[in-house]
């Protein structure tokens, strides 16, 4: 569900025409719903009412510091990745002790600045890094709290580069020697066991990876308890999957429904990780078509927005909807939407069918609030562009578009060329 809807074959976002958004702001803009974002949040908070838990957004889908500080004010605690994604979430008002952070690559620094900042915990995934969390604890002269993230080996059924607790993955330790990093992480004196943590990946469209997965940490949980190892907190991770085009994925209800049986007499405090249930359908992507251009076999729509600025269809051949901002009854065309960058692999949409489109006209790219954003870059030296944010009748900027002296910012040309 989201709030971008035709009202009298205009697009609107909430209460806003979408084109005056983009008049005012220019294209190619992120636009969010912050209605959207809410209902999302919400609708974890209502599943998993009742019982000890904590929605913790992964900020990896989407970390506008409006975004970030709507869910904030409304409860949400973060999963976080990097340093800059733990300062992000702080920035944004999420309490310390709503933050989990995951990542196999974190750097001392980053520890440090997490244990100072006094997170919930730390999921760990590997013996090396427990380790030097460890170190780094006790430089500081404080117990790092932790989980280990153990790596189930479940097929998440979804895109191999988005699947991440398979054998195979870098992700995680795997289930069947979590016991023995657990009894090392027991050993360490500047560690605290308090969690265990798995997430098997994005993009889930059926509830059965969720349960096969949580059966096999539960069965853990146990032999961890026979060895008198305690603990506080479960992290299922995230990977809820959203409507793109025809994909009914589980709602946050069916999700609680279905691993309830598991949970009720665990005892735990629940922690969930979703990024792209809550942000996905919260945010569209505008672009302008800038010329239209008829190959033999193809017929071209050449927008403002390339895989810079949204990398996704590019990368994972993810589909995204095309909407034009105004409903019409033109002859239906088949089309490519390509960007302008300089790789054949720049597309947004390939082999769709519209109502033919015309220079000048601007289009909304679906589904694109989640992993949008936060994947872009300056490729071929194009500025980010910027971002907004609807809520009711009123839009805000919520971040500048670049300028061309933003390219250059920290550059330094050496004395000898000067
Ligand atoms: N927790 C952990 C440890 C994760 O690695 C991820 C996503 C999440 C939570 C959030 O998952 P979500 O609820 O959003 O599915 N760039 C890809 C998605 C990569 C997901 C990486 N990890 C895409 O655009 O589809």
């Amino acid at each position: 569900m989201h709030d971008f809807k035709y009202k009298n074959s205009e697009l609107y976002a909430e209460g806003v025409p979408v084109r005056e958004i983009a008049e005012k702001v220019g294209t190619p803009v992120y636009i969010y719903s912050h209605n959207t974002l809410l209902r999302h949040l919400n609708a974890y908070k209502d599943a998993f009412d009742g019982q000890p838990h904590i929605i913790c957004f992964a900020l990896k889908a989407n970390s506008n510091p409006a975004v970030l500080r709507t869910l904030a004010k409304n409860g949400s605690g973060a999963d976080v990745v990097s340093g800059g994604e733990l300062y992000l979430a702080l920035k944004a008002g999420i309490p310390a002790k709503k933050i989990v952070y995951a990542g196999v690559g974190k750097t001392d620094n980053e520890i440090a600045q997490a244990l100072k900042a006094g997170i919930l915990m730390f999921n760990v995934e590997s013996s090396d890094e427990m380790a030097a969390i460890n170190r780094v604890a006790g430089s500081l002269k404080v117990k790092a709290p932790i989980a280990l993230r153990v790596n189930p080996d479940i097929d998440p059924k979804t895109h191999p580069y988005i699947s991440t607790g398979l054998k195979e993955s870098k992700f995680g330790i795997p289930i069947e020697k979590a016991l023995e990093n657990y009894r090392l992480a027991k050993k360490l004196p500047n560690l605290e066991v308090v969690g265990i943590h798995k997430h098997i990946g994005s993009q889930i469209t059926t509830l059965q990876p969720f349960v096969d997965a949580l059966k096999k940490v539960i069965k853990l949980i146990n032999t961890l308890r026979d060895e008198g190892i305690e603990i506080k907190n479960i992290d299922i991770g995230g990977g809820l999957g959203i409507p793109y085009n025809d994909e009914h994925p589980p709602h946050p209800k069916d999700l609680s429904k279905a691993i309830q049986p598991l949970l009720k007499d665990i005892g735990l405090n629940i922690i969930l990780e979703p990024g792209r249930s809550i942000a996905g359908n919260a945010g569209i992507f505008v672009t302008k078509v800038l010329y239209k251009k008829k190959h033999p076999k193809k017929e071209f729509v050449i927008v403002d927005g390339g895989m810079n600025d949204l990398l996704r269809p590019s990368l994972y051949s993810a589909f995204h909807n095309v909407l034009p901002l105004k409903k019409n009854s033109r002859k239906k065309t088949r089309y490519d939407i390509v960007g302008p960058i300089c790789e054949s692999g720049d597309f947004l949409a390939k082999e769709r069918e519209l109502n033919s489109l015309s220079q000048g006209e601007m289009i909304a790219v679906m589904s694109t609030g989640a992993y949008g954003f936060t994947m872009s870059s300056n490729y071929n030296s194009r500025p980010r562009v910027a971002e907004v944010m609807v809520k009711g009748g009123k839009f805000y900027t919520v971040r500048e578009r670049e300028k061309y002296r933003d390219l250059v910012r920290g550059t330094k040309v050496p004395d000898f060329l000067k």
